[in-house]
C-alpha cells in the first residue's frame, strides 16, 4: 500500500489589500483598527474583484502547486474542492475549475472527477484526509485538494455586519496528494463535528425547507430579509469551542501517533482568530517559532487557509522536507479536524 505524501503546494491571494483603516473609511463600517487588531490579530485581507470566483482563484493556485510537483495537469487523477463561497448553490465548483484548468479541452479529453466537500474552516483538512485515503488504497497517484474562497461577495459590509464582516477575507490554497513508496506522508488525521452548532455559525440565504426556498414578494420577485441573507455568528461561543476541539483533535493525534508535543516541528492552525490561536499554543506550551500564522496579511480564509500557509511556509523556506507537521482546524458546523504529516 503506497503512503499519501504532499508533493506540491500552491497559493493564490488576490491583489487588492482591504486594511481594517479601509473597512472604516471606505466601507464607512463603525470600527476602528484598533479594535479588530486587539480581538482577532488581523491587520488586513484581500478582496476578490467582481466578476471572479472561487474556482478563478483556485486556477493560479493549482497550477503553482501542480508545478511545484513537478507535474503537469494531466497528471491530476481527481479534483477535491472545499468552499463556503461557491459560485453557486449547484453544481460545485470543482467542475468549474476543471474547465478552467483546461481538462475538458478536446484535445486532453481527462475529465476527472470533481468532488465538492462543504465542511467550512475544516473543508481543506476533510478533503485532505479524503484524498489520502483515496491515494492509500493504490487506486490514484495524483489529487488536487484545493480549498478556495470568495468571501467579500456574501459579506455585509456594513455597521451592522461588523462583526462577521471584518474577519473575513478571499484567497485560495492547493496542494496534490501523491502516492509513494517513501517513509512519508499523511501519516493519520482525525474528523469531528457537532450538528447541535449548527445554527451557531450559518449563513440560510436560501431554505428548502421553505416553499418555494426564497420567499417572493407579489410580483413574483425573490426576497431575502437581511438576516437571511447574510452570515450568522455566535462570536464567543464559536470561540469557546474553537480552543476545546482543537486542543481536543490534536490530542487524539498525538495518543494514535504515540508523539510528544516536542516531535512536532511546525503547527498549522486555523486563522480565524490569531486569540484563539494564542491560547491554544499556550495551553499546550508550545513556543511561539513552532505556530505559523499569516492571519494578520489574510484574516479568515476558511477553506483556503491551511494549504496558503503550507504553501507560504514551504516558500519561506520554513517548512522543509523531513519535518513533521500538525495540521488543525474548527469551523461552522461545528466540524474540526487535524493531521500529522511526515512532509
Ligand atoms: C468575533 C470576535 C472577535 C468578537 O469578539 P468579542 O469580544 O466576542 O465581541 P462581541 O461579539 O461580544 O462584541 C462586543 C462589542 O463589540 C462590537 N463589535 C463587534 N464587532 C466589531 C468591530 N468589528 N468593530 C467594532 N466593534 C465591534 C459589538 O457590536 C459589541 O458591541 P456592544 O457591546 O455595544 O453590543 C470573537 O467573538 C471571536 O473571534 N470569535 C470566534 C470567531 C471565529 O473563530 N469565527 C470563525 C470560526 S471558523
Amino acid at each position: 500500500m503506497p503512503n499519501a505524501y504532499i508533493s506540491g503546494t500552491g497559493f493564490y491571494v488576490p491583489d487588492e489589500v482591504v486594511t481594517n483603516e479601509d473597512l472604516a473609511i471606505r466601507y464607512g463600517i463603525d470600527t476602528t483598527d484598533e479594535w479588530i487588531q486587539k480581538r482577532t490579530g488581523i491587520e488586513a485581507r484581500r478582496f476578490a474583484p467582481e466578476g471572479v470566483g472561487a474556482a478563478d482563484l483556485a486556477v493560479p493556485a493549482v497550477e503553482m502547486a501542480v508545478e511545484c510537483a513537478g507535474l503537469s495537469k494531466t497528471d491530476i487523477g481527481l479534483i477535491v474542492l472545499a468552499t463556503l463561497s461557491p459560485e453557486h448553490c449547484f453544481p460545485g465548483s470543482g467542475v468549474y475549475l476543471q474547465t478552467k484548468l483546461g481538462l475538458t479541452d478536446d484535445d486532453v479529453g481527462h475529465f476527472v472527477g470533481c468532488l465538492d466537500v462543504r465542511d467550512q474552516c475544516s473543508g481543506f483538512l476533510y478533503g485532505l484526509a479524503t484524498a489520502a485515503s483515496m491515494v492509500q488504497t493504490g487506486s490514484i497517484d495524483n489529487i488536487v485538494v484545493v480549498g478556495t474562497e470568495v468571501h467579500s461577495a456574501a459579506l455585509d459590509l456594513s455597521t451592522r455586519g461588523r462583526s462577521v464582516a471584518t474577519l473575513f477575507g478571499d484567497g485560495a490554497g492547493a496542494v496534490i496528494v501523491s502516492a509513494t513508496n517513501e517513509d512519508r506522508g499523511v501519516r493519520s488525521w482525525h474528523l469531528g463535528a457537532d450538528g447541535r452548532y449548527a445554527d451557531a455559525l450559518s449563513q440560510k440565504v436560501w431554505d428548502t425547507r421553505k416553499r418555494p426556498f426564497i420567499p417572493r414578494n407579489e410580483e413574483g420577485v425573490g426576497q431575502v430579509t437581511p438576516d437571511d441573507m447574510w452570515a450568522h455568528m455566535e462570536g464567543r461561543l464559536v470561540f469557546k469551542h474553537a480552543v476545546e476541539r482543537m486542543i481536543g483533535a490534536l490530542m487524539k493525534e498525538f495518543q494514535k501517533q504515540s508523539l510528544t508535543l516536542d516531535d512536532v516541528d511546525l503547527f498549522f492552525f486555523h486563522q480565524a482568530n490569531l486569540r484563539i490561536n494564542q491560547y491554544v499554543a499556550k495551553q499546550l506550551g508550545l513556543p511561539e517559532e513552532k505556530v505559523f500564522h499569516n492571519i494578520e496579511r489574510y484574516g479568515n480564509t476558511t477553506a483556503a487557509t491551511i494549504p496558503i500557509m503550507l504553501a507560504e511556509a514551504e516558500r519561506e523556506g520554513r517548512l522543509q522536507r523531513g519535518m513533521k507537521i500538525a495540521a488543525v482546524a474548527f469551523g461552522s458546523g461545528f466540524t474540526w479536524g487535524a493531521a500529522i504529516i511526515d512532509w
